[in-house]
């Protein structure tokens, strides 16, 4: 896998930059072209020397060199070019910081900015500086840029301290990015999921609609995991402030339950799995007001009609594809919810209860039971939606044709 890829290491100042010395003799010896960039303060805690006997290529350091000599300049987009890969590693909190907001004052800042490869960091810094609720930000806003995190370890911190910080291992760092990396470890490659997500409005006049507290979470967690087992998805959406981040998920935006119903069925025919997440309103308003209504009479009545229900409508005509339901009980919960995936002839249908704390609408966290068709069911705890979209796809690579 590393034979011939080129692979630009970012060395920054932290205690930890030690470990690059293994690190990136590791990875010359399976096999890769390794150039090393370190930031002015990583040569403190190891030398340019070491790194390029290691790399056995030029370390870079500045922008310039040989300045008494007349000076030339490093060509920081034609290195960053050169790269299959970029990995930074240790990144300290302050180069996380600078990575966040394009702070571009060391070469290896530039080259970061100039790069188009997958850009990999192994955050590096004490307990604290790991928990604060900035490092926490500028996590968030690096995944939302597509840079992929390597998680720090816990144990035992360089100040003496225990806890998470601790850079991860030269082995485990790449044996993360080879995960990631290889297209064959993805699952859903080809494969195209259909995903619905999010409230429904359902519009009583032009400022007016009945909707509800549906935030979209699980929905794009399931659209991101999908799209990172390289699925291509497509994501019909109603109202929410959320985004997605992999280039993989086309989203298609909607308002009301049958714009949502009229999207699903353009793109269910050629989908192989759908998953129904969204919020849809059951009833909507029969008459739609053309201009906004007056608050004339006393008492108001508002003549609401059924919705079509999308996922029966889909378990109605579907072949081949694998159906995944939503199911939000407050009473007799695995029970109806096993009604539910017979009536609308699902393969799996995922309950999550109002009763659970933490679970349901606008959290970030879902508690959930699959129960499938011959109702098997299987609990899980509470836990990050992100990590519930897992759960998902671990279940559905195992037991569609997908
Ligand atoms: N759903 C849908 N279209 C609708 C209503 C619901 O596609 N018009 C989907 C949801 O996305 C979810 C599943 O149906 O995957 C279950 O929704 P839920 O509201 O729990 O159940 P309902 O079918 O509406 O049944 P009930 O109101 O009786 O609980």
């Amino acid at each position: 896998m590393w034979k011939d890829k080129k692979i630009i290491v970012g060395v920054t100042g932290g205690i930890a930059a030690y470990k690059a010395a293994s690190l990136i003799r590791l990875l010359v010896k399976s096999g890769a072209e390794v150039k090393v960039i370190m930031t002015p303060d990583a040569t403190n805690f190891i030398t340019p020397l070491t790194l390029s006997t290691l790399s056995k290529n030029e370390v870079y350091t500045e922008f310039y060199r040989d300045v008494e000599a007349g000076g030339t300049w490093n060509n920081h987009v034609e290195l960053a070019l050169w790269a299959d890969v970029m990995l930074i590693a240790p990144a300290t909190a302050n180069t996380i910081s600078k990575m966040v907001n394009g702070a571009c004052d060391n070469f290896l800042m530039a080259v970061y900015m100039s790069a188009q490869c997958p850009i990999f960091y192994a955050p590096a810094m004490d307990l604290d500086m790991y928990k604060h609720p900035s490092t926490n930000r500028n996590f968030k806003l690096l995944e939302s840029y597509g840079n992929i995190q390597i998680p720090a370890e816990e144990g035992e911190l360089a100040s003496g301290l225990i806890g998470q910080g601790r850079m991860a291992e030269p082995e485990d760092i790449i044996s993360f990015m080879l995960d990631n990396l290889q297209e064959d470890k993805k699952p859903l490659s080809g494969k195209k999921v259909l995903l619905t997500a999010g409230p429904t409005y359902e519009a009583i006049d032009p400022v007016r609609f009945i909707g509800n507290h549906s935030s979209g979470k699980m929905g794009y967690a399931i659209a991101e995991r999908a799209a990172k087992l390289g699925a291509k998805v497509i994501l019909i959406s109603g109202p929410t402030h959320l985004k997605t981040t992999n280039p993989n998920i086309e989203r298609i935006s909607v308002t009301s339950a049958a714009d949502m119903y009229e999207q699903a069925h353009r793109y269910f025919n050629d989908c192989d799995i759908a998953i129904l997440s969204a919020a849809v309103a059951d009833y909507t308003p029969r008459y739609v007001g053309e201009e906004k209504i007056k608050k004339n009479t006393k008492d108001f009545n508002l003549e609401l009609v059924k919705t079509k229900d999308i996922l029966q409508s889909l378990g109605d005509i579907k072949t081949t594809q694998f159906l995944v339901g939503f199911a939000l009980e407050t009473e007799n919960e695995l029970e109806n919810a096993k009604g539910k995936l017979e009536r609308k002839n699902l393969d799996l249908i995922i309950l999550n209860s109002l009763r659970d704390p933490g679970s349901g609408f606008a959290t970030d966290t879902n508690k959930v039971t699959f129960i499938n068709k011959q109702g098997v069911f299987q609990e899980f705890d509470l836990k990050p939606k992100t990590e519930v979209a897992i759960d998902i796809f671990n279940y559905i690579v195992e037991h569609s044709h997908a």
